[in-house]
């Protein structure tokens, strides 16, 4: 690659810099204490928190373990969420608030504990964390902030200059927050947890749940998983026990570019308030400063090309910081609550064995380890003090009814007008590696042709609920700007809340 192209694939550098264990699929039905579906930060923390505890479980991922968004993200350990205690303080009170700095600021004990016991590798650093601003709208929102920091006592400090070589006209710190590389913590973690008896599998997707005595995941092989628990970790539940998951929250993309640059880092992690986002945080690659610049987050299925996200980071870092070269990117998906308080706990008020947590907003380090503690707590002690604060089951009138009318408006405005649209009739003239909507037999129809001109056609109609799907060509997938769900070029589901693959159309001799 020469300086500066973008790599061609997507690829995060976390899952490139290490070896992971594979692990089998199942292929019996089994038994066991605690089930969990999802290898990503939430499911793997449960398990090894249980396990400890020789609690019995069994976790499942549909593809294989780390490769969701916690392999997406931009792993940062901290409490500063965005601009989020002014708005937790109006909408839910300063009790409420000051319960998520505290949950949040235990899920980073928790895992600098679990780092410094086991003594574990993986790159961690404590840093400052700054939200800074370039609008001058911005500067009086960050000076509110900073009064809900005074009134939760946060260790934070209003600043007129950043670190970073950047303009700034203002910006609000959190002391003492870290980074590590997600994936080398949790593999020692799934190591610890597979010590003391938690059995991984994978390929192994989870498609219902079942209630007899016990409740039992089934798989969709037929196998079953008869447990006394069930965790629902799989980013978007799998299983949402008719509590419309789908209708309360909301998926966003957001893209990272790994660079290198000249530049010294000066240390810190930074984002800004404004759209669009940038964030900024640096790793280790073979002893050299990786730069992560993030950001560009926009509705699952609704932003212009995938690729034009990735040049404006692109050029974001070049102009700010110059590039020499770019040796990974990817992009990640995330679901925010209509609240923006995660839901983590009982997947329905009254259903005491089947747990469920989403909806981390892009922080799912914290929010996922959190989550882990309070389900694993529940399970263990029966009680952890921050149910109440994170159960699915709230209600909040404000701003949440807004945000439903507005965000279900936005579903269905989708899905008529996806079902209008076509971008070109000529798959002829279709170059490989792009993927255009026709029409087949009077059906709206994707084609994706492949970087050896195979041919891959399908029936756009998103198989959760009829939106149309729309290409993703950063990604090469298929995306629904309802709510979410993604199919690869094949067809096959790469997240839901679709559970069936999108059906394959035979272009007979369509050209
Ligand atoms: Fe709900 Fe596609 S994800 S209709």
């Amino acid at each position: 690659m020469s300086d500066n192209q973008m790599p061609q694939f997507p690829e995060p550098y976390w899952r490139d810099s290490i070896q992971l264990p594979a692990f089998p699929k199942l292929e019996e039905s089994v038994q066991t204490d605690v089930g969990i579906v999802g290898g990503g930060i939430t499911g793997i923390t449960a398990a090894y928190l249980l396990a400890k505890q020789n609690i019995k479980v069994t976790l499942l991922d549909a593809g294989v373990l780390l490769n969701g968004t916690t392999g997406h993200t931009t792993a940062k350990i901290t409490a500063q969420h965005g601009l989020i205690y002014d708005e937790f303080i109006q909408h839910f009170g300063m009790e409420k608030a000051l319960q998520y700095y505290k949950a949040t600021t235990e899920a980073k004990e928790l895992i600098e504990n679990n780092i410094s016991k086991y003594k574990i590798d993986c790159d961690y650093t404590k840093e400052d964390a700054y939200i800074y601003t370039n609008s001058e709208q911005y500067v009086s929102q960050l000076e509110t902030e900073l009064k809900a920091y005074e009134k939760l006592k946060i260790d934070g400090q209003l600043l007129e200059d950043i670190p970073l070589d950047l303009d700034v006209k203002s910006a609000l710190v959190m002391k003492n927050q870290a980074q590590f590389h997600p994936l080398k913590y949790l593999k020692a973690l799934i190591n610890e947890a597979e010590k003391n008896g938690a059995q991984f599998f994978e390929n192994t997707t989870a498609v219902d749940v079942e209630y007899n005595k016990h409740p039992a995941i089934i798989t969709r092989d037929g196998k079953r998983v008869v447990c006394r628990y069930v965790i629902v970790a799989s980013h978007f539940p799998f299983y949402d026990r008719q509590s419309f998951y789908f209708a309360r929250m909301y998926p966003d993309r957001s893209y990272v570019m790994a660079i290198k640059t000249d530049q010294t880092f000066p240390g810190g992690m930074y984002i800004n308030a404004e759209s669009p986002t940038r964030s900024i945080r640096t790793t280790k690659m073979n002893g050299e400063k990786l730069w992560l610049i993030g950001g560009e987050h926009h509705k699952t299925g609704q932003g212009k090309t995938t690729i034009e996200h990735y040049n404006a980071l692109k050029d974001f870092a070049t102009d700010n910081f110059g590039v020499t070269d770019i040796p990974y990117r990817w992009s990640a998906q995330d679901y925010t609550t209509l609240d923006k308080m995660p839901f983590i706990g009982k997947i329905t008020e009254d259903e005491d064995s089947v747990f469920v947590a989403t909806g981390f907003r892009k922080w799912g380090i914290t929010n996922g380890t959190i989550a882990a503690k309070l389900i694993s707590d529940k399970i263990i002690h029966g009680e952890n003090e921050y149910e109440e604060l994170y159960s699915p089951s709230r209600f909040q009138a404000d701003p949440s009814l807004r945000k439903f009318t507005s965000i279900n408006a936005d579903v269905a405005r989708h899905m008529i007008k996806g079902k209008l649209e076509f971008t070109n009739d000529n798959v002829k003239e279709l170059s490989p590696d792009d993927a255009i909507i026709t029409r087949v037999n009077g059906k709206r129809t994707g084609v994706y042709k492949d970087k050896d001109s195979k041919l891959h056609a399908l029936d756009t109609t998103c198989t959760h609920m009829g939106c149309e799907v729309e290409w993703n060509s950063g990604d090469r997938t298929w995306d629904c700007p309802c709510h979410g769900s993604r199919f690869s070029y094949t067809g096959d589901v790469v997240e839901g809340p679709a559970k069936r693959p999108l059906p394959k159309v035979e272009l007979n001799g369509k050209k």
